[in-house]
């Protein structure tokens, strides 16, 4: 029996959550940990095929008893990056001991301080790291849309390892899912997608096609050289062609796409920035390296965030 539960009820977690019921069995257990809903909600979800689904989802209230925990052996934490340490910190004393973490979100940070408090307090709990290139849409509260299939990789990265029935789990529900021996390289190279898409398209009000412009590529190349410096002293290796290359395939991929950070400057929610090209920065100041193209963008959504 696999209990998965998942933190975040987001576009994103709803989309891995609708994967995982599809292929559900009948001795596996699934649901979404929230802070006000209890029991059982209908989720609606638009398929890639157009076809609107309904299913009954189960909550535990963030705010149960301990025993509304036990059997957890996988929780997905798919809430956005800034929001991770104060959602997921009370809730690690209520997980079982040999339960398994997954952070599934766009930039990095919370991670490193994550690993530390587990490895202080909880050593049997073990942490995986993963990222998702797959669109989604939230209409409303409860109905998602599936917009886009991509490619969602997830390894191992302290404590002890996930299991082997949740990796198979997760490989067999999620499209296009890889499990990668090796995942920070992965998490770098998102990273440094997002560090070029996100801000640029929010900052130039455009959709991610639009970078394509040969005006841009000066500004790519030199974000993506810092970020490959940076990355270096992290002990990462990114070779500079490949990560352009990707880059401009992720460009042309998803160039009908508005970026997650053009949307929230748009609705003028908090972006991700912080844990985007902040991380660099801030990676970038513990070594001592200067990234100046990455700071004047990190100021510019800032300076937006504000409006
Ligand atoms: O954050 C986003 O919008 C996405 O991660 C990406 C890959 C930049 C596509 O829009």
């Amino acid at each position: 029996m696999n209990k998965i539960a998942i933190l975040g009820t987001g576009a994103i977690g709803q989309l891995i959550h609708y994967q995982l019921n599809q292929s559900i069995k009948k001795t596996d257990s699934l649901c979404f940990i929230d802070r006000q809903k209890t029991r059982c909600h209908k989720v609606n979800v638009t398929t890639l095929l157009g076809d609107i689904l309904k299913y009954d989802a189960n909550f535990i209230n963030a705010q149960s008893p301990q025993s509304a925990f036990t059997d957890i052996q996988l929780l997905i934490v798919c809430v956005k990056s800034y929001q991770v340490i104060d959602a997921l910190v009370p809730l690690i004393n209520q997980l079982p001991p040999r339960c398994h973490i997954l952070l599934l979100h766009n930039g990095m940070g919370p991670h490193l301080i994550l690993q530390e408090k587990l490895h202080a307090s909880y050593p049997t709990i073990g942490l995986s790291l993963g990222t998702t290139s797959q669109g989604a849409l939230r209409h409303t509260a409860w109905h998602i849309e599936q917009t886009g299939t991509g490619l969602t990789q997830f390894g191992h990265h302290s404590g002890p390892l996930m299991v082997e029935s949740l990796k198979a789990r997760l490989l067999n529900s999620i499209d296009n899912a890889q499990y990668c021996e090796s995942i920070l390289p992965m998490l770098w190279q998102k990273l440094a997608v997002n560090a070029v898409i996100n801000p640029l398209t929010a900052i130039e009000r455009c959709k991610n096609g639009a970078l394509s412009a040969e005006r841009f590529r000066l500004q790519i190349d030199t974000i993506a050289q810092e970020i490959i410096l940076v990355a270096q002293h992290d002990a990462i290796l990114l070779n500079k062609a490949a990560l352009i290359q990707r880059i401009l395939d992720v460009i042309s991929l998803t160039k009908n796409n508005f970026s997650s950070m053009y949307q929230d400057i748009t609705h003028h929610r908090r972006s991700e920035i912080d844990n985007i090209n902040g991380y660099i920065i801030q990676r970038a100041e513990k070594h001592r390296l200067s990234v100046p193209e990455n700071i004047l963008l990190y100021h510019k959504v800032k300076d937006l965030e504000s409006i």
